[in-house]
């Protein structure tokens, strides 16, 4: 059973998660309208991976016979001044979200709720990814400048992320019941 708090803050998580989802489309939706499809396509597989991280936090709080209640998600920014700007607003945001991680970690140790932590070890592990993917293309963007050459080269290396999606979840959308977050 999961106490009062660590339900709370986890279902919070999910709404940051789901934001994050939000947010990357709203980038994809950018780079299309600059013509730069690869760049979109990216964002797109990291939206995917955004809503995957809510459903395992929402498999867990289930799985622990807590509720999930879900919230309003806040409206992203539409408009970036360029893809460099926007990958720097994402590695930007990736930074908060390991923060908001850690906190629930803190949490978790502070309520000594052994299997949160547990669960939560994933997440951070995941965090290191998180930052370094976005900051990674952040580097090479700058490395490009404004040429032009090089951001269209870089748009196709974009466009060959594949989405793979988390074997915790099942083999299709994620939505396993009971069991599910357990690998069951
Ligand atoms: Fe779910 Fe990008 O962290």
């Amino acid at each position: 059973m999961l106490n009062q708090k660590i339900e709370e803050a986890f279902n919070q998580q999910i709404n940051a998660e789901l934001y994050s989802a939000y947010l990357y489309l709203s980038m994809a939706a950018y780079c299309e309208s600059i013509n730069l499809p690869g760049f979109a396509l990216w964002l797109k597989v990291q939206t995917q991976e955004e809503i995957t991280h809510g459903l395992r936090l929402y498999n867990f709080i289930n799985d622990r016979n807590g509720r999930v209640r879900l919230t309003a998600i806040g409206a992203p920014p539409k408009e970036w001044a360029g893809p460099q700007n926007a990958f720097e607003e994402a590695y930007k945001h990736e930074q908060m979200v390991t923060g908001l991680i850690n906190s629930l970690m803190d949490l978790a140790d502070q309520e000594r709720d052994h299997t949160s932590s547990v669960f939560l070890q994933w997440f951070v592990n995941e965090q290191v990814e998180e930052e370094a993917n976005t900051l990674k293309v952040v580097q090479k963007l700058k490395l490009a400048k404004d040429n032009s050459s090089a951001i269209l080269m870089l748009d196709q290396e974009m466009g060959t992320r594949t989405f793979v999606m988390d074997p915790l979840l099942g083999p299709t959308v994620g939505f396993g019941g009971a069991g599910a977050g357990a690998g069951a």
